[in-house]
Formats: structure tokens, C-alpha cells, sequence
């Protein structure tokens, strides 16, 4: 098969290795890509919210097979508009279309779908600014921390936690009313705060079945001991030495289940993965929200974690035949370490040279903020490189990815030191 994956992180990277190495993959091409996927395969330069210019490409390139990394192109109706054309209705899709999406580009959405199909999550009501004043009642109806959260996509930073009901009540004027986040906080969703231990889900499905990926759990604070700002992801670790085979149990037959049945019941077709942010208070999951991709920096870790055949994973998804496939893990433990630039969540450089990949071993280099130019590597992006090791043990993952973090060097390299430490 001739494939195209869109995207341009590590997640992307690990993707395009996995796929890269299956029989079934004549040629790969990666939009845009980056210094890491280039390596797996061909990079283009074309936006992967460039409908037109993808499929385009997709024609001219007799592709057979399209991955979607990243959500917002899934938000955006790409797989509506591959499934609507005549020269691209056969072109295998790996992704949902506009109303799968809304699982995670409208919280509004996926917070009343959970509610239809008695999916637990926290207690919540959605607001505008016409019922602004309901909402600062609702919110003098709850007790702190306040958890506020944008309707739409917000590159990640929608959700506002709120210790006072001060700054709550502001918060919440301030995103329906004010320009807080744009058209992504015209609604929001006022939740109950829960307090447990965060892990991630991922299944790939057909929208029949579905098989569950390895579970991981991503460390999102810049700071050690889960301090300072919110990020993208820190660092990853798979499996969760917590999520025991009854809390899996508990979580395939309250969450996996009724949301697949959920989506077919509503009509809504769904082949494509679905990532659960989950928060578990004591034995009990509850979601947090929906994604409708794998995650990053969770998708490093967990793909080193899957010993079949990825690129037939998605192909047989594709086909509605994912019944047919085989998922072979590995027991072993997988860390991912995010290097990032100085500075990062907030104001960084970048474009500094990046040293000593060469030294790395005994792990994978997927890099992100990564590119090439003229021979050298530099740094191009927040997030730099997700240093990713495998072993039998947490502690030995841990510590020959710590091995490798401290070897490959750029100025202002900043990471966590504790990536696993909470589990040991
Ligand atoms: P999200 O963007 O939905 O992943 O939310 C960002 C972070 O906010 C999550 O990773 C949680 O740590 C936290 N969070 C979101 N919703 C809740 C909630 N209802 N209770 C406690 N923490 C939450
Ligand atoms: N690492 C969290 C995410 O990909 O959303």
C-alpha cells in the first residue's frame, strides 16, 4: 500500500516507524512531517488542514491509505470530505468523520453523549453567555476547585481549574462573554472536580469492535511532582502499574463498551481510535474527556509496546474487518522522556543545534520540534524529542532513557527528572 499519515510530532514519528516496518507498506509519506518521520519515510510539504491539496495529493500519489495523527483536521471534516469524492471514496480512511469528531471537538457533545449512555463522568452543566447567569449560580450550587472547561478546540489549554469561586465566577465570564478563548469557549462545561489518579485508554476500532491498545499515563505539568503549567506532555509511561485486570474489566465494560455501542446506536460511524482520559477515584473510572487520536507523548510509549503489525491494525479498521487482526503487546515497560526547549509551555527559542544522537542507545529518538537543515539537526518546536526506552522493569526503562536525556544535548534542553517515579 502506498500510505500518507498527516502530522507532525512525535506521535507521528512513532506512528511512521511502526508503519514503516510493515510488509504491508510499499511507500509512506508523511504532511508535513517532520526530521524524525522523514526517516521513515517521504515528508511533503502540505498542511494537513489543506483538504484540497491532500487529496490532491492522495490521487496524484495513488495513495491507498490515509492515517490521521493529530485531531484537528478530524474536527475540521477531512474525513467528510474524503468520504463525499468521487476520486477518493475508495481511499482507505483511518479517522471519524465531522460527527465522530465531535467527541472532542465539543466537550458540550461528548459530555451529553456520556450522559445518554450512562458513561460515568463528572456531574456537569453547559453554559452560554445568554445563560451566564446560570452558570454563576451553578457555580455557587458546587464546592472548589471549579473545573471550567471550553467547548471547543483549544490547543489543549480549554480547561480552566479554579480554586475560588472568585476567580471562577471571572473565568467563566471572561471565556463566554470576553475573548478567552474565541469561538471555543462560546460554550462551556462546568464540572465537578474529581479527585483520583489520571490515566489514558486507547482502542482502535471499526466501529464494530475494537481492540484496546497498551494503557499509559502522561505527566502534563512542566514542573517535577506534577507542578506549574499545563503542557502537551511532559513524558509517558505504559503500562500503568496501577490499572489492574479488574480496573481494565471495569473500564471495557462501563466506558469502551457503551461508547462504541453509543456511537453505533446514534448512527454515527467511527472507525478510526479513540483515546479515554480517564480519572480513577478509588476503584472507579470516570472520563474526562474524549480525544479521536492517540495521544502525545502516550502514543511513544505505547506503540514500543505493540508487537503486531500496526500498519494492518489500521487497515483492517479501515476495511470493517478489524475482527480479523491479532494485537500482539509486549509485557515489557516502555518510558518516554519529553526533552523541551527553555522556556516552553511559555516563550521559547528554537533553532539551536541539537548534539550527540549519535551517542543514544538502548532507547528511540522520536522526535518532534525537530528538523533538518543543511546537515544539522535543530531544535524547532516546544517539544523537541521524546526519548523512549524499553525494559523489563519500570525502573530499568526509566533509567536508560534518563541515561539517554542527559546525553543528547541543545542549549536551554529542559526536562522532567521524574517521569515514572510516582509508580515505582
Ligand atoms: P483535559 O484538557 O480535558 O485533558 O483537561 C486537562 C486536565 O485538567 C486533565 O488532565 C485533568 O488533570 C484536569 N481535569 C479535567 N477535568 C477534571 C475534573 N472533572 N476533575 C479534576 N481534574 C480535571
Ligand atoms: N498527551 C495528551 C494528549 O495528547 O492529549
Amino acid at each position: 500500500m502506498n500510505i500518507l499519515l498527516l502530522g507532525a510530532g512525535g506521535r507521528e514519528h512513532a506512528m511512521a516507524w511502526k508503519i514503516s516496518l510493515s510488509p504491508l507498506c510499499n511507500k509512506l509519506f508523511i504532511a508535513p512531517g517532520n526530521a524524525g518521520t522523514a526517516l521513515c519515510g517521504e515528508n511533503v510539504a502540505i498542511s494537513p488542514n489543506d483538504h484540497k491539496a491532500i487529496g490532491r495529493f492522495a490521487v496524484e500519489h495513488a495513495i491507498n491509505m490515509v492515517v490521521v495523527g493529530p485531531e484537528e483536521p478530524l474536527v475540521k471534516s477531512l474525513g467528510d470530505f474524503f468520504a463525499s469524492r468521487k476520486e477518493l471514496e475508495d481511499i482507505l480512511f483511518m479517522g471519524p468523520g465531522s460527527a465522530g469528531a465531535q467527541l472532542e471537538g465539543s466537550k458540550a457533545f461528548a459530555k451529553s453523549f456520556m450522559q445518554r449512555h450512562n458513561i460515568p463522568t463528572a456531574a456537569y452543566k453547559a453554559f452560554t453567555c445568554d445563560t451566564l447567569k446560570d452558570g454563576l449560580a451553578f457555580i455557587d450550587s458546587l464546592m472548589p476547585p471549579y473545573v471550567l472547561k471550553a467547548d471547543g478546540l483549544a490547543a489543549g489549554k480549554g480547561v480552566v481549574i479554579c480554586s475560588t469561586k472568585e476567580e471562577a465566577e471571572s473565568t467563566l465570564n471572561d471565556m463566554l462573554c470576553g475573548a478567552m478563548f474565541g469561538e471555543a469557549s462560546r460554550t462551556v462545561v462546568i464540572e465537578e472536580f474529581l479527585k483520583g489518579r489520571e490515566m489514558s485508554v486507547f482502542v482502535a476500532t471499526d466501529g464494530n469492535t475494537y481492540r484496546i491498545l497498551p494503557a499509559a499515563k502522561d505527566y502534563k505539568r512542566v514542573g517535577e511532582k506534577d507542578t506549574g503549567a499545563n503542557t502537551g506532555g511532559m513524558g509517558s509511561i505504559s503500562p500503568v502499574p496501577f490499572a489492574s485486570h479488574q480496573l481494565m474489566n471495569r473500564i471495557e465494560q462501563r466506558i469502551i463498551l457503551p461508547t462504541i455501542d453509543g456511537l453505533k446506536s446514534e448512527g454515527i460511524p467511527y472507525c478510526g481510535f479513540i483515546f479515554f482520559g480517564l480519572m480513577v477515584v478509588g476503584q472507579e473510572p470516570y472520563v474526562i474527556e474524549y480525544n479521536v487520536r492517540l495521544g502525545d507523548p502516550e502514543a511513544e510509549a505505547i506503540l514500543s509496546r505493540v508487537d503486531s503489525d500496526f500498519a494492518e491494525l489500521i487497515q483492517l479498521c479501515c476495511q470493517g474487518r478489524l475482527h480479523e487482526y491479532t494485537l500482539k503487546l509486549s509485557a515489557r515497560y516502555a518510558v518516554s522522556v519529553m526533552l523541551t526547549s527553555g522556556g516552553y509551555p511559555d516563550e521559547f527559542d528554537k533553532g539551536f543545534e541539537i548534539f550527540h544522537t549519535e551517542r543514544a542507545s538502548a532507547c528511540r529518538l522520536f522526535y518532534a520540534g525537530a528538523k533538518e537543515k543543511d546537515g544539522k539537526l535543530l531544535t524547532n518546536g516546544g517539544r523537541v524529542i521524546a526519548v523512549t526506552s524499553v525494559a523489563a522493569t519500570l525502573e530499568d526503562a526509566m533509567a536508560l532513557a534518563y541515561d539517554n536525556a542527559r546525553i543528547i544535548d541543545f542549549k536551554g534542553k529542559y526536562y522532567r527528572r521524574d517521569i515514572g517515579k510516582d509508580l515505582l
